[in-house]
């Protein structure tokens, strides 16, 4: 049995004692980091700071997804953070090919992101420049959204070709998973799952991360 990966999203966090939220989910596989400009999605979260202070206290690796516009000109500063894992948005992005090219020369993982309504396919040659691709699985900007299943067939096709070309990418969804729409996404070919609310609004994170990773391994 393939078992899959479980990025909790601190979106859902207490923001006032994050060292100690970050504490909670030390089972996860990664931190899920939401960061938001007003810009491309309609709500401010926080910045390269902050992020770099999660940075330095985090038990387990960061998956920083940027929800900013003009990525090419911020991404990098998070992959010279030491952030993990770097995603950007396709939307958000010029010279994406480029940009995920100097997130790998700065050491972090290149992810990229599509909003619901982005297909995929003008993107499937660019899978080799790519360490994680993320399909969202609601419209990004909020947590405690309701997934949304028009996405699945995008899912399966991103998993046959991402199986397909025979290069090693991880398939990201993000945004209303819960312990039953996680089977759903999983069935569809999702491998990493990003749960803000099932996970940070049990009463305890840790057993809710436990029990997404069983639903969603397959
Ligand atoms: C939404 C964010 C998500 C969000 C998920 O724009 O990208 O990471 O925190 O929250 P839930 O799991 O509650 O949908
Ligand atoms: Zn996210």
């Amino acid at each position: 049995m393939a078992q899959c990966c479980i990025n909790p999203s601190i979106l859902s966090a207490d923001f006032v004692n994050l060292e100690a939220e970050l504490r909670r989910i030390s089972n996860a596989d990664a931190v899920h980091v939401d960061v938001m400009d007003n810009h491309f999605v309609p709500n401010l979260t926080i910045g390269l700071p902050v992020v770099q202070r999660i940075q330095a206290v985090s038990p387990v690796p960061l998956d920083a997804h940027l929800m900013i516009a003009d990525a090419d000109r911020w991404a990098p500063g998070f992959a010279d953070a030491g952030v993990a894992s770097v995603t950007f948005h396709a939307e958000a992005s010029i010279a994406p090919i480029k940009l995920a090219r100097e997130l790998r020369a700065r050491g972090a993982k290149a992810g990229m992101a599509l909003r619901p309504g982005t297909p995929v396919e003008p993107y499937l040659d660019m899978l080799p420049e790519l360490d994680l691709l993320l399909i969202m699985t609601v419209e990004p900007g909020f947590g405690g959204q309701s997934f949304l299943d028009l996405t699945l067939p995008k899912i399966r096709r991103a998993r046959a070709a991402i199986d397909g070309s025979g290069v090693k990418v991880a398939l990201q969804v993000d945004g209303g998973i819960t312990e039953e729409t996680i089977v759903r996404a999983a069935e569809a070919g999702a491998n990493v799952f990003v749960a803000g609310s099932a996970v940070y609004g049990a009463a305890d994170p840790a057993q809710a991360v436990e029990r997404l990773r069983a639903a969603g391994s397959r």
